[in-house]
């Protein structure tokens, strides 16, 4: 029996155009954990989060998310566990009105009408889009669709959390929302970014993926103080740790 909430064995996944887009990944993370999963653009992210979400089945290997594989058989249950924001939220936003989408979820799991209207205020109120409830989503800017699809899995209340790129798209506000909502979701979250900064905000380790494969997994301060790594791998050094840029300064 394993204690992980979430276990990929040597899981390997080929697109049907025969694209090879996760190469022999294990990995585990345990309840709890807040995980962030880094990587130049084609690294392979957008691909590892489908396949724990059960959007894309492994050509290879398995993934477990507690004691329950992913299969075709078992999404029902996977999906009322895992909340995921897609990459991109117009994927995830369909209904006419914001309140319907984040309504969505809960009907769907036959909760009854009080308790789903308590459920989407709740959820509207902590990515700060009460005032976006009666809108059409498909006329919403970039970042006021992604609060109301991040308000759409909340409302599911999930046990594990996982977001594909949350932060583009943000103003610094609703960035700065964002980080505050990650810091207080206790459960288990995984996410997916290029916003280092926010991972040293967010998430106490970091899983590195170049061409599909893990390249490093461990302590997030330890890895994005890492240049030369980073470098490897595409990606920058985040702000917070960079030297001034004026004066050359070293930052604690
Ligand atoms: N629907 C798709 N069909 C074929 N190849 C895809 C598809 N989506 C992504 N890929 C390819 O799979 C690889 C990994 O992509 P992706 O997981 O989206 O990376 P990331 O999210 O790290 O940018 C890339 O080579 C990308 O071009
Ligand atoms: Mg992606």
């Amino acid at each position: 029996m394993s204690h992980h909430i979430v276990d990929f064995i040597d899981t390997y996944f080929t697109y049907p155009d025969q694209t090879q887009a996760v190469k022999g990944i294990t990995l585990c993370i345990s309840h709890g954990e807040s995980v962030a999963i880094v990587g130049a653009n084609g690294a392979g992210k957008s691909s590892l989060l489908k396949l724990l979400t059960g959007i894309c089945l492994p050509t290879k290997g398995e993934i477990r998310i507690g004691e329950t594989p992913v299969t075709k058989k078992t999404l029902p249950i996977i999906r009322q566990k895992i909340g995921f924001t897609f990459q991109d939220p117009d994927d995830q936003l369909f209904m006419t009105t914001v309140y319907d989408d984040v309504a969505f979820g809960p009907r769907n799991y036959g909760i009854g009408e009080p308790e789903v209207e308590k459920r989407v205020m709740k959820a509207l109120e902590t990515v700060g889009a009460v005032h976006l409830k009666d809108r059409a989503p498909y006329k919403l800017s970039g970042g006021e669709k992604r609060a109301a699809a991040i308000a759409a899995v909340l409302s599911m209340e999930p046990d594990i959390l996982v977001m594909d790129e949350p932060s583009a798209a943000l103003d610094p506000r609703a960035r700065r929302r964002l980080i505050n909502l990650l810091r207080s979701f206790m459960h288990t979250k995984i996410v997916a970014t290029h916003d280092l900064d926010m991972v040293l905000e967010t998430c106490d380790r970091t899983i590195v993926l170049k061409e599909g494969k893990v390249v490093c997994d461990g302590s997030s301060t330890t890895i994005l103080a890492n240049e030369e790594l980073l470098e490897q791998c595409g990606l920058e050094k985040p702000l917070a740790l960079q030297n001034c840029p004026r004066c050359g300064a070293k930052k604690e």
